[in-house]
């Protein structure tokens, strides 16, 4: 028989001063839990919010969708007035702009003559060193800090040199059509830009190069921003090699046995393949780039051609607008160019054009009817 115990009692002045203790270290291990938070919040914003963010925001998004310019710059924007022509009179409610430039650069009156780049700046941007992973990380807080607007349905990137072929409409329609992205993507077989050492992480048959100048759609821009292993992989073994420099003697030959690879013609597209996303691109870029190939015989390979007053005339831009095919030699594949199944031209953007190449496609009315007073139009 098993004797029934009574329940066990405490007195209330107990519960009480128990209850005070547990109310107590709660209070306490919140106030650290909130200090720490606050802490380290800077380091948190805005990549490590992304999943939260993919989760709750923008998924079947009602509203007017937004087409979002990311500009990847040196320092300026010297083709402002351009741009600024550009955007004249679109609906706001159509376009935002995102400006990563070197840290601590500021777009204000003093630095922009457009109105439309304001404080357009990343806050947390980073120093970007050309040709290394720092440009791709760039590329990342781009598009993690245009995901925080909900509204931002497709994302295009663009450098400081980069030029729009079309009007607005025509390059907002475009890219809104496509339930597509835009990554120019291929297998180049004779390369050796692939490291073994990526192996197992990134097989080597998922190696793909191409194009840094992307348009993505949203769901594409959270894979981007939510990865974590190849961009790491790509840091570790994806680097450049540094160019030649014989006062350094002896460790100049070491460097030049030194692996070679560009991150940014490599990581989105690597990445994606990855991820199988393949069938929902259009493998191709929007972006035009003129290869000079005179250049082509040095050490570092070829290099886009740079338009200038001259070379910006309006048969030659005509050209590159009825453009559409393009043929990837080492796949022996040709890209018909379409938009949601529709073929359609394939470049909306081009690159490199000085200010004054920009200028003749003002004047030469390119991208809207000529307006003088565009030029004019000085901010104080
Ligand atoms: C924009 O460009 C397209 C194609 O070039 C043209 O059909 C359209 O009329 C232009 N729209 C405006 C508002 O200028
Ligand atoms: C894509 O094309 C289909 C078929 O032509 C059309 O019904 C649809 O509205 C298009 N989508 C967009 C976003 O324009
Ligand atoms: C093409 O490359 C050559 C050789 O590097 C260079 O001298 C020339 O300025 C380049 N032309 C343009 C327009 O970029």
């Amino acid at each position: 028989m098993t004797k029934k115990l009574p329940p066990p009692t405490i007195p209330t002045h107990h519960v009480l001063w128990l209850g005070w203790k547990i109310v107590l270290i709660l209070s306490v291990s919140l106030f650290t839990f909130a200090l720490f938070r606050l802490h380290h919040q800077p380091r948190l914003s805005p990549l490590a919010l992304s999943r939260e963010r993919s989760l709750s925001l923008g998924r079947g998004f009602s509203g007017t969708p937004k087409l979002a310019f990311l500009f990847l710059v040196r320092r300026n924007l010297p083709l402002d007035f351009l741009w600024s022509s550009f955007f004249e009179d679109v609906d706001a409610a159509k376009f935002s702009i995102y400006i990563h430039s070197e840290p601590g650069f500021v777009f204000d009156e003093s630095t922009t003559r457009s109105h439309f780049f304001y404080n357009r700046q990343l806050r947390d941007s980073i120093q970007v060193a050309w040709g290394e992973s720092t440009m791709i990380e760039a590329e990342r807080l781009l598009f993690a800090t245009a995901l925080e607007d909900p509204a931002n349905q497709r994302f295009v990137l663009l450098s400081d040199s980069c030029v729009p072929l079309y009007n607005f409409s025509y390059i907002y329609k475009y890219l809104m059509a496509s339930p597509r992205s835009f990554v120019d993507s291929f297998i180049d077989a004779k390369e050796g830009r692939y490291n073994p050492k990526m192996s197992p992480t990134i097989p080597r048959d998922k190696w793909r190069k191409g194009s840094q100048w992307i348009a993505l759609i949203r769901r594409h821009a959270e894979v981007l921003v939510d990865d974590e292993e190849i961009i790491s992989v790509f840091k570790n073994f994806c680097k450049r090699r540094p160019p030649i420099d014989v006062s350094m003697g002896k460790l100049n030959a070491r460097r030049q046995k030194q692996h070679n690879c560009i991150p940014d013609e490599h990581y989105v597209q690597t990445l994606f393949a990855m991820n199988d996303l393949e069938s929902e691109l259009e493998r191709r870029t929007v972006t035009y780039t003129l290869w000079n190939q005179s250049a082509a015989t040095n050490e570092n390979g070829w290099h886009p051609f740079t338009f200038t007053y001259m070379s910006a005339r309006t048969k030659q831009i005509n050209e590159i607008k009825s453009i559409n095919h393009v043929y990837y030699e080492t796949e022996y594949r040709t890209e018909w160019c379409s938009s949601n199944s529709t073929l359609i031209p394939c470049f909306l953007f081009a690159r490199k054009f000085s200010r004054g190449a920009a200028m003749r496609l003002l004047s030469d009315g390119v991208i809207s009817h000529f307006d003088a007073s565009a030029l004019l139009d000085s901010h104080p």
